[in-house]
């Protein structure tokens, strides 16, 4: 289905369930190709924007009443506006979560029928919440008649995340998502929330994402616990005397007396966190260089150290990354996004794409039994109005 296809099957299943001319809001997902767990630790990161998309169309009501129906969960919840939240543990947590988080930035927000529709699959480590919440954000923003900044609705996805969903998550994926361009990565820089974009090369090598199926779940989970083993780090630390905020300011040069200082397994994660941020910077150089043999050995250092000193990979990632990286035509291979399953990234020469995809279902099928998704990524646009142009 083409995108303009998407947008308007979008308008008629709403048109189908709530009658009456919606407009079309639509965010995408991410996929992130450095840079990991170093985003809540004020760090670097290289994600880019997906071509798969969530997509909410909406109109206004007289009322304050909030009505959400989900294709993907083929369920509807309706809550008041006025009225007190309680945290359910389902998936409206992100509606309302969104809709508390606009009001507590002060936008005056009116009810709203809305029907919502992804294509960002769910638990791939593709951000498909931060799709969710960014495109909620833009199309309650809107048909309220008011408007935000995309970095702004970036924190408001990220305040729906970590203060009504209960994930301790970092603002990598929403300004992702917020702030995709096609054809480039975004180089953020999570302490000044600075955003650059890097063109991806044009041709020649594509980025592809190989989700494993394996299904993470960062409520409550081993996520949470490496943001609280990266804050008792710091905590360490500062009592020992480093005037430091964040485990960004620490260099590589200081990492041998800052590892006698932190007990085991802190050592070892602030060593992920301090080399990722130096390798995200690096390869920033690299692409911008065009030195993609320099930018595929990071993805590599950094998948292994991710496996090996932050512990988040599992077996199947390891084995799509280790697969892949024996493949020719692949520059580089790593897990992506929070880990505890999801997905890998892979740089290959496109001409080596269908081959690598295909030895990669097989193996991996016969190792564990079923196949992964393998998809290109196509970095797009961020957030954005679909249709009508105007109001
Ligand atoms: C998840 C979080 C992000 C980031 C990554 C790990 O995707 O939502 O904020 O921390 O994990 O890099």
């Amino acid at each position: 289905m083409s995108e303009s296809e998407r947008v308007s099957s979008s308008a008629r299943a709403f048109r189908e369930r709530f009658g009456g001319e919606p407009a079309v809001f639509s965010a995408p997902g991410r996929v992130n190709l450095i840079g990991e767990h170093t985003d809540y630790n004020s760090g670097f990161v290289l994600p880019i924007a997906l071509g798969e998309r969530t997509y909410v169309a909406g109109a206004r009501r007289a009322d304050d009443t909030v009505r959400c129906y989900s294709r993907e969960r083929r369920e509807e919840h309706a809550f008041a506006l006025a009225h007190a939240w309680r945290r359910s543990g389902k998936w409206h947590d992100y509606v309302e979560g969104v809709a508390r988080a606009l009001a507590a930035r002060g936008v005056a927000l009116a009810g709203a029928d809305l029907y919502v529709s992804s294509d960002v699959p769910p638990g791939a480590g593709l951000s498909s919440s931060a799709a969710l919440e960014v495109a909620l954000g833009l199309a309650l923003t809107t048909l309220a008649g008011a408007a935000l900044p995309a970095p702004e609705l970036a924190l408001v996805g990220q305040s729906a995340e970590n203060d009504y969903a209960g994930v301790r998550s970092g603002i990598m994926d929403q300004l992702a998502s917020a702030l995709g361009r096609a054809g480039h990565a975004l180089f953020i820089d999570c302490r000044s929330l600075e955003v650059t974009p890097v063109p991806l090369p044009k041709a020649g090598v594509s980025f592809v994402v190989c989700d494993t199926r394996v299904r993470h779940a960062h409520a409550g989970g081993g996520y949470n616990e490496r943001r609280e083993e990266c804050r008792r780090a710091l905590e360490l630390l500062q009592r020992s005397g480093r005037a430091v905020t964040s485990l960004r300011e620490l260099g590589i040069e200081e990492l041998n007396d800052i590892g006698k200082l932190l007990p085991e397994p802190l050592d070892r994660r602030v060593r992920h966190v301090v080399r990722e941020n130096g390798r995200t910077s690096a390869a920033v150089d690299a692409l911008r260089r065009g030195h993609l043999a320099v930018f595929g050995k990071l993805m590599n250092g950094s998948h292994a150290s991710l496996r090996d000193d932050y512990e988040v990979s599992v077996p199947e990632l390891d084995f799509v990354v280790a697969q892949a990286q024996r493949e020719s035509g692949v520059i580089g291979a790593r897990m992506t996004g929070g880990g505890f399953g999801g997905s890998a990234v892979i740089l290959v020469d496109t001409a080596d794409l269908e081959r690598l995809s295909t030895n990669l279902r097989a193996s991996f099928q016969a190792r564990f039994g079923h196949e992964p998704v393998v998809r290109v990524a196509v970095a797009s646009d961020g957030v954005r109005r679909e249709t009508p142009a105007r109001a």
